[in-house]
């Protein structure tokens, strides 16, 4: 049986978009941390950062986390900075095949700002931010997938595919 998948992976790498498409190709459910966050606090995730700060969202989005331990047959897209906790990366590769959804850097910043609704890049200058988190944490994205898809060239539906490719040949490590 197909075990859940786990996507990560920095602002703007389509995530929710592939990660439903992903869905659809599997038959498993999909769930988005960040909706889980919104869900849960019943406001949006812009509106937390704003009047509750980041260390606040990091405490929520470490609990709806932790509610999905046992879930199955899920691939769940997660918010580009749950894999700073440690304990968080402990859990994704617990619930399922990790896979990191990447892209050229140019592309993920012009997807990520097309929206311009990105709490973390509110700064003076969000380019120079941007850049910065993402070189903080390639390193642990690295660390935590069991794989990894550049999604540069490819359409949502073709990244889909990858992903799926990916997790069949990497699943493995869940057939006890
Ligand atoms: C964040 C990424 C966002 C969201 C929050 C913080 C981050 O999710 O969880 O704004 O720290 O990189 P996306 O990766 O879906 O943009």
């Amino acid at each position: 049986m197909l075990p859940n998948i786990v996507l990560i992976g920095f602002m703007g790498c389509g995530k929710s978009s592939v990660g439903r498409r992903l869905a659809g190709l599997t038959g498993h459910r999909f769930l988005d941390t960040d909706d889980l966050i919104a869900q849960a606090e019943g406001r949006s995730i812009p509106e937390i950062f704003a009047t509750e700060g980041e260390a606040y969202f990091r405490d929520v989005e470490h609990r709806v986390l932790s509610e999905q331990v046992g879930v199955c047959g899920v691939v769940l897209s997660t918010g580009g900075g749950l894999v700073l906790r440690p304990e968080n990366r402990e859990m994704l590769r617990r619930l399922g095949v990790v896979a990191w959804l990447d892209a050229d850097r140019e592309a993920l910043f012009e997807r990520a700002t097309r929206t311009g609704k990105r709490p973390l890049l509110q700064t003076d200058d969000p380019r120079a931010t941007f850049f910065h988190l993402l070189d903080e944490r390639l390193s642990v994205y690295r660390e935590v997938a069991d794989f990894r898809v550049d999604s540069t060239n490819l359409s949502h539906d073709e990244a889909a595919q990858s992903l799926l490719d990916g997790a069949l040949r990497e699943g493995r490590r869940f057939e006890y």
